[in-house]
């Protein structure tokens, strides 16, 4: 008996529907893939990447960790922005963070959670970067909501400093950085207004979706 018949029976479903749209659909992209987004999400099984922007198979790349990370020295989210830039040449990179994510929230816990820890650390040096401000929000929830947002726009400068990007730049390579949160309650994407299109745009671009942050009331 094959387990998880269920997933089976739901995967005949939806191929089928699909091949009933549009009969060539599996074999149209079997043979390339050239989706124009690059997506880093996070793991959250309530924030999938295709189903919120209304994509299709094959139209977006995706690359998914907790709490949405670009680390400089994770060699898996670097080799999927590599192949991504490099030899998909994606038009836009949209790092996606969400509202009660609980990556943020279990960094902003100082309990110990063991392996975790280690990749929370990432989050936990955000907020200590913007501790006075973080620290004058009252409301827990609000205050986590605030470090999402950070944390995106933190992340969208990781990617456009990689070697990856910044070579792109470099050699006139069309490509868009942007920083999205969405929110579980209402399925909706907010923009950061952090969207980078060329290196020497960055620094400016950056510190005003950081100071629109800080400055933004409760
Ligand atoms: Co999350």
């Amino acid at each position: 008996m094959r387990v998880l018949n269920q997933l089976f029976e739901n995967n005949r479903n939806w191929a089928k529907k699909i091949v009933e749209i549009d009969p060539d659909f599996f074999k149209k992209l079997s043979n390339q893939q050239a989706p124009e987004y690059l997506w880093i999400g996070c793991s959250d099984s309530r924030v999938p990447a295709n189903e919120i922007i209304g994509l299709a198979p094959g139209e977006v790349f995706v690359h998914r960790n907790i709490a949405n990370m670009v680390i400089h020295t994770d060699m898996n989210c670097l080799s999927v922005l590599q192949y991504a830039v490099d030899f998909l040449q994606v038009k836009h990179i949209i790092v996606c963070g969400h509202y009660g994510c609980g990556g943020v929230e279990g960094a902003m816990d100082n309990r110990p959670q063991g392996l975790v820890d280690n990749w929370l650390r990432h989050i936990r040096d955000i907020y200590q970067k913007y501790e006075t401000t973080l620290n004058g929000i009252n409301n827990s929830k609000r205050r986590a909501d605030k470090l999402c947002e950070l944390n995106v726009i933190e992340q969208v400068s990781n990617v456009c400093h990689t070697t990856i990007v910044q070579e792109a730049w470099r050699r006139g390579q069309a490509l868009a950085v942007h920083g999205w949160v969405y929110g579980l309650e209402n399925g909706l994407l907010r923009d950061l207004h952090v969207c980078v299109r060329r290196g020497d745009e960055l620094s400016s671009i950056y510190r005003m979706a950081i100071n629109e942050e800080l400055e933004e009331k409760e």
